[in-house]
């Protein structure tokens, strides 16, 4: 019988698409997750459950028994360095054959930014566990402004400047996953994920504003007055000053390169900023 995958993160803004993605391509998909009665809602019988907490090392085997291949996804966590390097040990024990990692955007030895710095520790533990992989790397997510940065009284409050980036729609993501954890010829490889054009978040308040037919502003806020906001808004200070991090790179529009990874990959073009503002556009009619 085929083996397994295991997808974490699988109630997430990523995740949840890589396993219906792959479950509808026809593989055995167990969802690893901390709530099984709120993910059954979430997921059809088709795809297996299984308690999985990255900061409960006695989840992992249980998880683990029985898969072939893992979607590691990393979520926000403190000790993300710690936590998913000992459950990467754990794969290891228990004879994974292709880990395929979501990381992020912008690292390499002279990464500088802290959740940069983050995802190469977890990616350099898993070259050096010898385990096969294939390590994403997208750059900031379409979705984001439906999640983090979405609209509030008809406004997006950033403090990009002029920046841009390529944007990527995680719906592509999801798609070279399923790609790389169904067919061969990717282990070892890395894939650099980005939308099809860099764009400024005044070009996509008014894609946005397309979509939605009403407008939306871009607010390019001060520094300190955006991360003020997001302490006051209840996030701790060791997610606000990476983020911070983040934005600084964004306002230098250090990650404005466009690659071909996604289409070299899943033979479909990157999702373009319009399509994501029309596919989401109720999200955008009232907030
Ligand atoms: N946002 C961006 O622009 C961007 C860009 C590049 C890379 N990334 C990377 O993308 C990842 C985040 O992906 P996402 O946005 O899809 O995540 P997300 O929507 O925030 O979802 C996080 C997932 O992780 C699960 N989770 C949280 N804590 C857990 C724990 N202790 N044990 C097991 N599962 C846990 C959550 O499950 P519950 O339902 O139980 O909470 C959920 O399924 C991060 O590694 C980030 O660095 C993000």
């Amino acid at each position: 019988m085929e083996k397994m995958v295991l997808v974490t993160g699988a109630t997430g803004t990523v995740g949840r698409d890589v396993a219906k993605l792959l479950s509808k391509q026809g593989a055995a998909v167990r969802a690893g997750v901390r709530d099984q009665a709120k993910a059954r809602q979430r997921f059809d019988d088709d795809i297996a459950l299984a308690t999985f907490d990255f900061e409960d090392d006695s989840s992992f085997a249980g998880a683990l028994d029985g898969v072939g291949k893992v979607f590691l996804l990393p979520p926000l966590l403190a000790n993300q360095v710690e936590v998913t390097n000992a459950f990467v040990d754990a794969a290891k024990r228990a004879g994974i054959r292709h880990i395929v990692k979501l990381s992020v955007i912008g690292i390499d030895h002279a990464t500088q930014f802290t959740f940069g710095k983050w995802h190469a520790a977890n990616e350099q533990h898993i070259r050096e566990s010898g385990l096969a992989f294939t390590f994403l790397r997208p750059n900031s997510f379409m979705q984001n402004f439906v999640t983090h940065f979405s609209p509030r009284n008809g406004s997006i409050y950033l403090p990009w400047g002029n920046g841009t980036a390529s944007f990527v729609d995680t719906r592509d993501i999801a798609s070279v996953a399923a790609e790389v954890l169904t067919s061969d010829g990717h282990e070892g490889k890395i894939y650099t994920l980005t939308g099809p054009a860099a764009l400024g978040i005044a070009d996509v308040a008014r894609i946005l504003s397309e979509a939605a037919g009403r407008e939306l502003k871009y607010v390019d806020v001060p520094e300190d007055a955006a991360r003020d906001g997001m302490l006051q808004a209840g996030l701790p200070q060791w997610q606000v000053e990476p983020i911070m991090e983040l934005h600084a790179i964004n306002k230098q529009s250090r990650w404005s390169a466009v690659t071909s990874d996604i289409e070299n990959v899943t033979s479909n073009p990157a999702t373009d900023f319009a399509e994501f503002a029309r596919d989401h556009a109720d999200r955008f009619r009232a907030s």
